[in-house]
Protein backbone atom coordinates (compact mmCIF):
# COMPACT_ATOMS: atom_id res chain seq x y z
CA UNK A 1 0.00 0.00 0.00
CA UNK A 2 1.49 3.73 -0.97
CA UNK A 3 1.57 5.76 1.88
CA UNK A 4 0.91 9.26 1.10
CA UNK A 5 -0.65 11.52 3.01
CA UNK A 6 -1.82 15.30 3.02
CA UNK A 7 -1.79 18.07 5.60
CA UNK A 8 -3.92 21.40 5.05
CA UNK A 9 -4.48 22.79 8.38
CA UNK A 10 -1.18 25.21 8.67
CA UNK A 11 -3.46 26.74 5.40
CA UNK A 12 -6.53 26.88 7.79
CA UNK A 13 -5.49 27.41 11.05
CA UNK A 14 -2.53 30.72 10.38
CA UNK A 15 -3.64 33.99 10.47
CA UNK A 16 -4.50 35.19 7.17
CA UNK A 17 -5.29 31.43 5.78
CA UNK A 18 -8.17 30.18 4.09
CA UNK A 19 -11.68 29.68 6.15
CA UNK A 20 -14.65 27.35 5.88
CA UNK A 21 -16.31 29.55 4.30
CA UNK A 22 -13.84 30.20 1.45
CA UNK A 23 -13.89 26.30 0.74
CA UNK A 24 -18.14 26.33 0.99
CA UNK A 25 -18.07 28.87 -1.75
CA UNK A 26 -15.85 26.66 -4.09
CA UNK A 27 -17.48 23.77 -2.72
CA UNK A 28 -20.43 23.00 -6.12
CA UNK A 29 -17.82 24.11 -8.39
CA UNK A 30 -14.68 21.53 -7.01
CA UNK A 31 -17.51 18.61 -7.23
CA UNK A 32 -18.62 19.57 -10.71
CA UNK A 33 -14.66 19.34 -11.72
CA UNK A 34 -14.13 15.96 -9.65
CA UNK A 35 -17.04 14.79 -11.19
CA UNK A 36 -16.33 15.85 -14.75
CA UNK A 37 -12.24 14.10 -14.38
CA UNK A 38 -14.08 11.18 -13.62
CA UNK A 39 -16.58 10.88 -15.89
CA UNK A 40 -14.04 12.42 -19.01
CA UNK A 41 -11.85 9.09 -18.39
CA UNK A 42 -8.69 11.26 -19.48
CA UNK A 43 -5.64 9.28 -20.22
CA UNK A 44 -3.45 9.98 -17.57
CA UNK A 45 -6.59 8.55 -15.16
CA UNK A 46 -6.57 5.38 -17.05
CA UNK A 47 -2.79 4.47 -17.02
CA UNK A 48 -2.22 3.23 -13.77
CA UNK A 49 -4.31 0.20 -14.75
CA UNK A 50 -3.05 -0.81 -17.63
CA UNK A 51 -0.27 -3.90 -17.90
CA UNK A 52 0.26 -3.64 -22.12
CA UNK A 53 2.60 -1.00 -21.75
CA UNK A 54 4.85 -2.02 -18.64
CA UNK A 55 5.04 -5.15 -19.83
CA UNK A 56 6.81 -4.19 -23.23
CA UNK A 57 8.96 -1.77 -21.14
CA UNK A 58 10.14 -4.36 -19.12
CA UNK A 59 11.10 -7.01 -21.91
CA UNK A 60 12.54 -4.34 -23.69
CA UNK A 61 14.82 -2.87 -20.68
CA UNK A 62 15.63 -6.59 -19.92
CA UNK A 63 17.62 -6.92 -23.50
CA UNK A 64 19.16 -3.56 -22.96
CA UNK A 65 20.48 -5.00 -19.53
CA UNK A 66 21.36 -8.18 -20.88
CA UNK A 67 22.60 -6.78 -24.12
CA UNK A 68 25.97 -5.52 -21.98
CA UNK A 69 24.76 -1.68 -22.89
CA UNK A 70 26.77 0.68 -21.04
CA UNK A 71 25.63 3.07 -21.38
CA UNK A 72 21.44 4.61 -22.38
CA UNK A 73 20.83 7.98 -23.65
CA UNK A 74 17.27 9.49 -23.29
CA UNK A 75 16.92 12.00 -25.61
CA UNK A 76 13.89 14.12 -24.77
CA UNK A 77 12.86 17.51 -22.93
CA UNK A 78 9.75 19.07 -21.02
CA UNK A 79 7.45 16.42 -20.13
CA UNK A 80 9.48 13.95 -22.02
CA UNK A 81 12.45 14.32 -19.78
CA UNK A 82 11.05 15.64 -16.34
CA UNK A 83 9.00 12.78 -14.97
CA UNK A 84 12.04 10.32 -15.84
CA UNK A 85 14.34 12.23 -14.35
CA UNK A 86 12.63 12.52 -11.23
CA UNK A 87 11.86 8.67 -11.01
CA UNK A 88 15.92 8.08 -11.35
CA UNK A 89 16.91 10.69 -8.89
CA UNK A 90 14.50 9.72 -6.26
CA UNK A 91 14.83 5.93 -6.71
CA UNK A 92 18.45 5.13 -7.73
CA UNK A 93 21.36 5.74 -6.11
CA UNK A 94 22.44 9.85 -6.53
CA UNK A 95 25.31 8.46 -7.90
CA UNK A 96 24.24 5.58 -10.24
CA UNK A 97 26.28 6.00 -12.73
CA UNK A 98 29.19 6.29 -10.85
CA UNK A 99 28.75 2.78 -8.96
CA UNK A 100 30.55 -0.54 -10.58
CA UNK A 101 28.71 -1.78 -13.63
CA UNK A 102 28.01 -5.15 -11.63
CA UNK A 103 26.04 -3.15 -8.54
CA UNK A 104 24.24 -1.52 -11.08
CA UNK A 105 23.11 -4.54 -12.62
CA UNK A 106 22.30 -2.28 -15.80
CA UNK A 107 23.94 0.91 -18.29
CA UNK A 108 24.49 4.66 -17.05
CA UNK A 109 21.31 6.44 -17.76
CA UNK A 110 22.36 10.09 -19.53
CA UNK A 111 19.38 12.20 -20.00
CA UNK A 112 20.06 14.53 -23.11
CA UNK A 113 17.56 17.28 -22.64
CA UNK A 114 18.49 20.97 -23.48
CA UNK A 115 20.52 21.88 -26.87
CA UNK A 116 23.26 22.27 -25.03
CA UNK A 117 26.33 20.93 -26.93
CA UNK A 118 28.29 21.15 -23.87
CA UNK A 119 25.85 18.57 -22.24
CA UNK A 120 25.44 16.24 -25.28
CA UNK A 121 29.40 16.90 -25.61
CA UNK A 122 29.88 15.64 -22.02
CA UNK A 123 27.74 12.69 -22.10
CA UNK A 124 29.62 11.43 -25.83
CA UNK A 125 32.63 11.60 -23.64
CA UNK A 126 31.74 9.48 -20.95
CA UNK A 127 29.68 6.84 -22.93
CA UNK A 128 30.99 4.19 -24.98
CA UNK A 129 29.58 4.51 -28.20
CA UNK A 130 29.82 0.72 -28.82
CA UNK A 131 27.59 -0.24 -26.32
CA UNK A 132 25.46 2.83 -26.15
CA UNK A 133 21.99 2.73 -26.28
CA UNK A 134 19.67 5.95 -27.50
CA UNK A 135 15.98 6.04 -26.63
CA UNK A 136 14.43 9.45 -28.31
CA UNK A 137 11.11 10.50 -26.80
CA UNK A 138 9.29 12.27 -28.17
CA UNK A 139 5.41 12.70 -28.50
CA UNK A 140 5.00 14.96 -31.61
CA UNK A 141 7.95 14.04 -32.78
CA UNK A 142 9.08 16.93 -34.07
CA UNK A 143 10.88 18.63 -31.28
CA UNK A 144 13.80 20.59 -32.48
CA UNK A 145 16.01 20.17 -29.48
CA UNK A 146 15.19 16.35 -29.06
CA UNK A 147 16.08 15.63 -33.14
CA UNK A 148 18.86 17.30 -32.50
CA UNK A 149 20.40 15.44 -29.48
CA UNK A 150 19.16 12.11 -31.54
CA UNK A 151 21.04 13.62 -34.94
CA UNK A 152 24.07 13.94 -32.95
CA UNK A 153 24.36 10.22 -31.20
CA UNK A 154 22.69 9.14 -33.94
CA UNK A 155 25.89 9.99 -36.06
CA UNK A 156 28.05 8.64 -33.40
CA UNK A 157 26.58 5.48 -32.99
CA UNK A 158 26.49 4.65 -37.15
CA UNK A 159 29.89 6.08 -36.89
CA UNK A 160 31.07 3.13 -34.02
CA UNK A 161 28.54 0.19 -34.91
CA UNK A 162 27.30 0.98 -38.73
CA UNK A 163 23.97 1.84 -39.94
CA UNK A 164 22.68 -1.78 -39.25
CA UNK A 165 24.22 -1.26 -35.34
CA UNK A 166 22.51 1.89 -34.93
CA UNK A 167 19.33 0.61 -35.47
CA UNK A 168 19.14 -2.60 -33.40
CA UNK A 169 20.40 0.63 -30.26
CA UNK A 170 17.94 2.70 -30.99
CA UNK A 171 14.19 2.95 -29.33
CA UNK A 172 11.44 6.03 -30.14
CA UNK A 173 9.66 6.47 -27.54
CA UNK A 174 6.30 8.71 -29.47
CA UNK A 175 2.56 9.13 -30.92
CA UNK A 176 1.37 5.43 -32.10
CA UNK A 177 1.11 7.64 -35.56
CA UNK A 178 1.80 11.18 -36.21
CA UNK A 179 5.41 12.86 -36.02
CA UNK A 180 8.73 12.18 -38.31
CA UNK A 181 9.86 9.07 -35.99
CA UNK A 182 7.13 7.37 -37.42
CA UNK A 183 8.31 7.80 -41.02
CA UNK A 184 11.99 7.33 -39.73
CA UNK A 185 11.07 3.70 -38.27
CA UNK A 186 9.36 2.88 -41.04
CA UNK A 187 12.14 3.67 -43.11
CA UNK A 188 15.11 2.51 -40.98
CA UNK A 189 13.28 -0.88 -38.88
CA UNK A 190 13.41 1.57 -35.47
CA UNK A 191 11.76 -0.31 -32.63
CA UNK A 192 8.82 2.11 -31.31
CA UNK A 193 6.57 2.18 -27.55
CA UNK A 194 3.73 4.31 -28.34
CA UNK A 195 3.08 7.48 -26.00
CA UNK A 196 -0.78 7.11 -25.71
CA UNK A 197 -3.05 9.82 -28.06
CA UNK A 198 -4.62 11.30 -25.15
CA UNK A 199 -1.81 11.92 -22.77
CA UNK A 200 0.30 15.00 -22.96
CA UNK A 201 3.99 15.11 -22.20
CA UNK A 202 4.02 16.61 -18.83
CA UNK A 203 0.95 13.69 -17.68
CA UNK A 204 3.45 11.03 -19.40
CA UNK A 205 5.72 9.67 -16.39
CA UNK A 206 3.80 6.55 -16.40
CA UNK A 207 3.69 5.71 -20.19
CA UNK A 208 6.70 4.32 -21.61
CA UNK A 209 8.31 7.69 -21.49
CA UNK A 210 8.75 7.18 -17.52
CA UNK A 211 8.47 3.32 -17.27
CA UNK A 212 11.29 2.52 -20.04
CA UNK A 213 13.95 4.22 -18.43
CA UNK A 214 12.73 3.02 -14.43
CA UNK A 215 13.13 -0.37 -15.87
CA UNK A 216 16.49 0.19 -17.83
CA UNK A 217 17.55 1.19 -14.07
CA UNK A 218 16.19 -1.58 -12.19
CA UNK A 219 13.20 0.04 -10.62
CA UNK A 220 10.00 -1.72 -9.79
CA UNK A 221 7.60 -0.02 -12.59
CA UNK A 222 4.79 -2.43 -11.19
CA UNK A 223 4.63 -1.31 -7.95
CA UNK A 224 5.23 2.80 -9.45
CA UNK A 225 1.74 1.90 -11.15
CA UNK A 226 0.48 -0.06 -8.17
CA UNK A 227 0.39 2.94 -6.16
CA UNK A 228 -0.96 5.36 -8.70
CA UNK A 229 -3.40 2.81 -9.10
CA UNK A 230 -4.64 3.29 -5.76
CA UNK A 231 -4.79 6.93 -5.80
CA UNK A 232 -7.00 6.70 -8.91
CA UNK A 233 -9.03 4.33 -6.80
CA UNK A 234 -9.19 6.56 -4.07
CA UNK A 235 -10.23 9.48 -6.17
CA UNK A 236 -12.96 7.16 -7.35
CA UNK A 237 -14.22 6.22 -4.44
CA UNK A 238 -13.80 9.83 -2.56
CA UNK A 239 -14.32 12.34 -5.24
CA UNK A 240 -14.39 16.08 -4.34
CA UNK A 241 -13.54 14.54 -0.35
CA UNK A 242 -9.89 13.27 -1.60
CA UNK A 243 -7.00 15.59 -0.16
CA UNK A 244 -5.44 15.59 -3.48
CA UNK A 245 -8.90 17.08 -5.00
CA UNK A 246 -9.44 19.50 -1.74
CA UNK A 247 -5.67 20.60 -2.00
CA UNK A 248 -6.75 21.72 -5.63
CA UNK A 249 -9.65 24.33 -4.23
CA UNK A 250 -6.95 25.10 -1.42
CA UNK A 251 -4.13 26.08 -3.78
CA UNK A 252 -6.88 27.79 -6.06
CA UNK A 253 -8.16 30.24 -3.62
CA UNK A 254 -5.01 30.57 -1.70
CA UNK A 255 -4.19 32.36 -5.08
CA UNK A 256 -7.34 34.13 -5.91
CA UNK A 257 -8.80 35.14 -2.63
CA UNK A 258 -5.52 35.61 -0.70
CA UNK A 259 -3.42 36.83 -3.52
CA UNK A 260 -0.80 33.96 -3.28
CA UNK A 261 0.21 33.53 -6.27
CA UNK A 262 3.90 31.41 -5.80
CA UNK A 263 3.17 27.97 -4.71
CA UNK A 264 6.78 26.82 -3.25
CA UNK A 265 7.09 22.95 -3.55
CA UNK A 266 9.89 22.23 -0.73
CA UNK A 267 11.44 18.35 -0.73
CA UNK A 268 12.64 17.74 2.43
CA UNK A 269 14.71 15.22 0.59
CA UNK A 270 17.38 15.32 -1.83
CA UNK A 271 15.76 12.45 -3.52
CA UNK A 272 12.89 14.38 -4.68
CA UNK A 273 14.29 17.57 -5.88
CA UNK A 274 13.61 16.37 -9.27
CA UNK A 275 9.93 15.40 -8.52
CA UNK A 276 9.49 19.04 -7.86
CA UNK A 277 10.83 20.19 -10.62
CA UNK A 278 8.46 18.11 -12.29
CA UNK A 279 6.16 19.30 -10.59
CA UNK A 280 6.93 22.88 -11.51
CA UNK A 281 6.30 22.15 -15.11
CA UNK A 282 3.07 19.98 -14.59
CA UNK A 283 1.58 23.48 -12.71
CA UNK A 284 3.00 26.09 -15.00
CA UNK A 285 2.22 24.48 -18.39
CA UNK A 286 -1.15 22.81 -17.46
CA UNK A 287 -1.77 26.75 -15.76
CA UNK A 288 -0.56 29.55 -16.82
CA UNK A 289 -3.30 30.49 -19.18
CA UNK A 290 -5.87 33.57 -20.02
CA UNK A 291 -3.64 35.69 -16.89
CA UNK A 292 -4.11 32.99 -14.77
CA UNK A 293 -2.64 30.86 -13.01
CA UNK A 294 0.21 30.89 -9.89
CA UNK A 295 3.94 30.32 -10.18
CA UNK A 296 5.28 27.38 -9.06
CA UNK A 297 8.65 27.09 -7.61
CA UNK A 298 11.04 24.04 -6.71
CA UNK A 299 13.06 24.74 -3.60
CA UNK A 300 14.46 21.97 -0.59
CA UNK A 301 15.38 21.71 2.55
CA UNK A 302 17.04 22.12 4.58
CA UNK A 303 19.34 23.77 1.69
CA UNK A 304 17.23 26.38 0.84
CA UNK A 305 16.66 26.99 4.31
CA UNK A 306 20.19 28.55 4.43
CA UNK A 307 18.84 31.04 1.10
CA UNK A 308 15.37 31.05 0.21
CA UNK A 309 13.84 31.03 4.05
CA UNK A 310 14.71 34.38 4.69
CA UNK A 311 12.23 35.56 1.73
CA UNK A 312 9.48 32.89 2.98
CA UNK A 313 9.30 34.11 6.12
CA UNK A 314 10.17 38.18 6.12
CA UNK A 315 9.52 38.74 1.95
CA UNK A 316 5.96 39.21 0.51
CA UNK A 317 2.87 37.75 1.59
CA UNK A 318 2.46 36.12 -2.07
CA UNK A 319 3.64 32.66 -1.34
CA UNK A 320 1.79 29.28 0.05
CA UNK A 321 4.73 26.83 0.69
CA UNK A 322 4.13 23.06 0.33
CA UNK A 323 7.08 20.78 2.28
CA UNK A 324 7.22 17.00 0.69
CA UNK A 325 8.25 15.18 4.40
CA UNK A 326 9.46 11.98 3.76
CA UNK A 327 8.74 9.89 7.67
CA UNK A 328 11.66 7.29 7.05
CA UNK A 329 13.94 7.91 5.00
CA UNK A 330 15.64 4.96 3.25
CA UNK A 331 19.10 5.76 4.80
CA UNK A 332 20.60 7.02 7.57
CA UNK A 333 24.19 7.44 9.30
CA UNK A 334 24.28 7.85 12.86
CA UNK A 335 25.80 11.24 13.66
CA UNK A 336 28.79 10.28 15.69
CA UNK A 337 29.61 11.88 19.61
CA UNK A 338 32.44 14.23 19.54
CA UNK A 339 33.59 17.62 21.01
CA UNK A 340 30.90 16.80 23.70
CA UNK A 341 32.55 20.10 25.58
CA UNK A 342 30.94 22.40 22.98
CA UNK A 343 27.48 23.25 23.71
CA UNK A 344 27.41 24.31 20.05
CA UNK A 345 28.61 20.97 18.70
CA UNK A 346 28.36 18.53 20.94
CA UNK A 347 24.16 18.27 21.22
CA UNK A 348 24.49 17.14 17.66
CA UNK A 349 25.83 13.46 18.65
CA UNK A 350 23.97 10.24 19.39
CA UNK A 351 21.54 11.87 17.01
CA UNK A 352 21.01 10.59 13.58
CA UNK A 353 20.76 12.83 10.30
CA UNK A 354 17.38 12.01 9.40
CA UNK A 355 16.18 12.81 12.67
CA UNK A 356 17.93 16.48 12.41
CA UNK A 357 16.61 16.08 8.78
CA UNK A 358 12.73 15.49 9.79
CA UNK A 359 13.49 17.92 13.20
CA UNK A 360 14.33 21.14 10.55
CA UNK A 361 11.79 20.29 8.49
CA UNK A 362 8.99 20.49 11.32
CA UNK A 363 10.67 23.82 12.59
CA UNK A 364 10.32 25.27 9.39
CA UNK A 365 6.94 24.61 8.95
CA UNK A 366 5.93 25.63 12.55
CA UNK A 367 7.79 28.95 12.08
CA UNK A 368 6.62 29.28 9.03
CA UNK A 369 3.09 28.91 10.45
CA UNK A 370 3.96 30.85 13.34
CA UNK A 371 4.73 33.85 11.48
CA UNK A 372 1.11 33.82 9.49
CA UNK A 373 2.77 32.01 6.38
CA UNK A 374 0.34 29.62 5.31
CA UNK A 375 1.84 26.06 4.31
CA UNK A 376 0.76 22.66 3.59
CA UNK A 377 2.64 19.05 3.77
CA UNK A 378 2.26 15.95 1.89
CA UNK A 379 3.80 13.24 3.32
CA UNK A 380 5.21 10.07 1.97
CA UNK A 381 5.89 7.31 4.88
CA UNK A 382 9.23 6.53 2.55
CA UNK A 383 10.88 7.48 -1.21
CA UNK A 384 9.74 4.15 -2.99
CA UNK A 385 8.21 3.17 -5.97
CA UNK A 386 4.70 2.91 -4.80
CA UNK A 387 4.20 6.37 -3.07
CA UNK A 388 6.34 8.41 -5.92
CA UNK A 389 3.59 6.32 -8.19
CA UNK A 390 0.37 7.60 -5.92
CA UNK A 391 2.51 10.84 -5.27
CA UNK A 392 2.71 11.63 -9.15
CA UNK A 393 -1.02 10.79 -9.77
CA UNK A 394 -2.04 12.70 -6.97
CA UNK A 395 -0.61 16.16 -8.27
CA UNK A 396 -2.01 15.48 -11.71
CA UNK A 397 -5.25 15.25 -10.35
CA UNK A 398 -4.88 18.23 -8.12
CA UNK A 399 -3.66 20.16 -11.28
CA UNK A 400 -6.24 18.75 -13.34
CA UNK A 401 -9.12 20.16 -11.20
CA UNK A 402 -7.30 23.16 -10.53
CA UNK A 403 -7.32 23.71 -14.27
CA UNK A 404 -11.38 23.47 -14.08
CA UNK A 405 -11.66 25.92 -11.13
CA UNK A 406 -9.66 28.13 -13.10
CA UNK A 407 -11.82 27.61 -16.31
CA UNK A 408 -8.85 26.97 -18.61
CA UNK A 409 -7.52 24.08 -20.73
CA UNK A 410 -5.05 22.22 -18.29
CA UNK A 411 -3.94 20.00 -21.04
CA UNK A 412 -2.26 22.01 -23.99
CA UNK A 413 0.41 24.47 -24.04
CA UNK A 414 -0.09 27.66 -26.61
CA UNK A 415 1.83 29.65 -25.76
CA UNK A 416 4.92 27.57 -26.31
CA UNK A 417 4.17 27.56 -30.16
CA UNK A 418 5.35 31.05 -30.62
CA UNK A 419 9.03 30.93 -30.39
CA UNK A 420 8.78 27.46 -31.99
CA UNK A 421 7.63 29.07 -35.16
CA UNK A 422 10.60 31.53 -34.93
CA UNK A 423 13.17 29.40 -34.20
CA UNK A 424 11.77 26.91 -37.04
CA UNK A 425 12.25 29.98 -39.27
CA UNK A 426 15.60 31.27 -38.11
CA UNK A 427 16.89 27.25 -38.47
CA UNK A 428 15.84 27.23 -41.91
CA UNK A 429 12.90 24.84 -42.08
CA UNK A 430 10.72 24.39 -44.73
CA UNK A 431 7.53 25.95 -44.78
CA UNK A 432 8.31 28.94 -41.87
O1 LIG B 1 3.96 18.74 -21.44
C1 LIG B 1 4.14 18.90 -22.63
O2 LIG B 1 3.31 18.56 -23.49
C2 LIG B 1 5.43 19.52 -23.13
O3 LIG B 1 6.24 19.93 -22.08
C3 LIG B 1 6.20 18.52 -23.97
O4 LIG B 1 6.48 17.37 -23.19
C4 LIG B 1 7.50 19.09 -24.50
O5 LIG B 1 7.27 20.28 -25.20
C5 LIG B 1 8.21 18.09 -25.40
O6 LIG B 1 7.33 17.69 -26.40
P1 LIG B 1 7.56 16.37 -27.23
O7 LIG B 1 7.41 15.22 -26.32
O8 LIG B 1 6.53 16.41 -28.30
O9 LIG B 1 8.95 16.44 -27.78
Amino acid sequence: MADVTFDYGNLMEVEGGLTGRDLSDVNSRLQNAAGELLQNSYGFMRLPREREAAAACMELAQEIRNSGATDFVHAGIGGSALGPMAVQRALNHPYYNLLPAETRGGPRIHFAENTDPNSLGAILDVADPENTWVNVVTKSGTTAETMTNFLVVRGVLIEALGESGYGDRTVFTTDPEEGYLNQISAREDIRTLSIPKDVGGRFSVLTPVGLLPAAVGGLDVDALLRGAAQCVDEVEAQGAEHPAVVGAAMHYLMDTARGRNVRVMMAYADALERTAAWFVQLWAESLGKDGKGSTPHGAVGTTDQHSQVQLYMEGPQDKVIEILEVGEHPRDLEIPRAYEDLDGVGYLGGHTMAELLNVECDATRRALAEAGRPNSTIKLGTINEENLGYLFQALEVQTAITGSLYGVNAFNQPGVEAGKQITYKRMGRPGY
